[in-house]
């Protein structure tokens, strides 16, 4: 990584990277933007939406490309995405109160064991542990371990403003948020949480978001999209707040429920009802407009001894991204593409998981995706927005 600086800092602290960052690529996006345009001026660069935008949701974006939830922790790191290319940008999941970070490190990188570098889902390497360490290499593939902090509504709320509106012609900003479940907590108060972050984002004048249901590193036996006919009763609550913004969820990967012929191109889907059930209870409701999926995958990670890689409690397993993920990804969006068609309906399809070069971004499309983006693969690649472009 001798010459190459992600415009996230993985050897500083996540508070270091919210106050100084971005870093790399990305910085020089800002400076030149303050250069041309003066500091805070607003949208910079093109002047107008490009003769090939497509609909996104109602928004005419240039290209359906961008950076999914996590990386982009305050506007600067959207803004700076936004003049590097990527016409979607989203912005950090925030929360309904202020929420700390995991202990530092919060990201290694990992090196599973398969030929092309893939985690398969239930596969024994996931509990039995994956290296992971600081040889960082392309493809890149890492964990990540923060645990979604946030800083408190008085704070995000004006900065996810400014991030809206700094989004370009033909781009857009898409706010992630999540409920928080803490101590003492009923089923009605955590979804009543949902529905009061859902309202401090609309505060900010989004008119879309996504709710992620997914994080893996909150205590990882159970994620809240393993739970459908709760994920259904939260996003009617959120929908009924938010009125016709439209509603993304961000799912993790949800196996088949039966399948023949393992992993290869021989495999075939007999049942695939667990996932036709999430979307029952909530895009065939009309409570959700669109699935962004995956999330990371959890593996119990290890380093060259065998010990654990990150230090403390709780921390034996943590979210893998990037490349290890991509068949994973794809198996998901070609899922909820089947299912979409199966049930006659037409929410939109955010495909993600190991996008790291423009042949990623053209297999999520064939598999389904009306949307495609690149956490990690972006992180290692502030060019791959325009990559994508030149490679159309
Ligand atoms: C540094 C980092 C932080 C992340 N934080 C969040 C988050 O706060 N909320 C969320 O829904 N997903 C989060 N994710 C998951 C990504 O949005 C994405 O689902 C996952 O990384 C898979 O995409 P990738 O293979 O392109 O990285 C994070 C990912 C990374 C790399």
């Amino acid at each position: 990584m001798s010459d190459f600086e992600p415009f996230y800092d993985v050897n500083l602290s996540y508070d270091d990277n919210y106050a100084k960052g971005p870093f790399g690529a990305f910085a020089a996006a800002l400076a030149a933007d303050a250069g041309e345009t003066g500091a805070g001026a607003g949208a910079a660069g093109a002047a107008a939406v490009d003769e090939t935008a497509v609909d996104f949701l109602g928004h005419k974006v240039n290209l359906p490309f961008g950076i999914p939830a996590g990386p982009l922790l305050n506007e600067r790191f959207t803004t700076a995405a936004f003049r590097a290319g990527f016409d979607l940008a989203t912005y950090k999941t925030v929360r309904s109160r202020a929420w700390g970070c995991n202990p530092f490190p919060n990201v290694l990188a990992v090196h599973p064991q398969s030929a092309d570098g893939s985690l398969i889902p239930g596969s024994a390497e996931l509990d039995e542990g994956v290296l992971a360490d600081t040889r960082y290499e392309q493809p890149i593939s890492i964990s990540n371990s923060f645990g979604v902090p946030s800083r408190d509504p008085d704070e995000w709320q004006p900065d996810m403003k400014r991030a809206i509106e700094a989004a370009g012609p033909g781009q857009l900003l898409i706010p992630s948020f999540q409920g928080s479940r803490v101590e003492g907590m009923t089923t009605d108060d955590y979804i009543a949480d949902h529905v009061a972050t859902a309202r401090l984002v609309t505060e900010t004048g989004a008119d879309l978001m996504v709710m992620n249901t997914s994080c893996p590193n909150e205590g990882h036996n159970r994620l809240l999209c393993h739970d459908p006919a709760l994920v259904g009763r939260i996003t009617e609550a959120v929908k009924n707040e938010i009125g016709d913004r439209a509603l993304a969820i961000k799912l993790a990967y949800i196996p088949p429920t039966e399948v023949t012929g393992g992993w290869g191109p021989e495999r075939t889907i007999v049942d695939d009802s667990a996932l036709e059930f999430m979307v029952r209870e909530t895009a065939a409701r009309g409570t959700v407009q669109a699935f962004s999926a995956i999330n990371t995958i959890s593996a119990r990670l290890v380093d060259a001894n065998g010990e654990q890689a990150l230090p403390g409690a709780g921390r034996d397993r943590s979210g893998v991204c990037g490349r290890a993920i991509r068949r994973a990804g794809l198996d998901m969006v070609a899922r909820l593409a089947a299912i979409r068609e199966k049930l006659d309906l037409d929410y939109t399809i955010v495909g993600l998981g190991g996008v790291v070069s423009p042949e990623d971004y053209a297999a999520y499309r064939a598999a389904g995706a009306d949307a495609v983006m690149s956490a990690t693969g972006a992180m290692w690649d502030a060019d791959l927005a325009r990559k994508i472009k030149a490679a159309r």
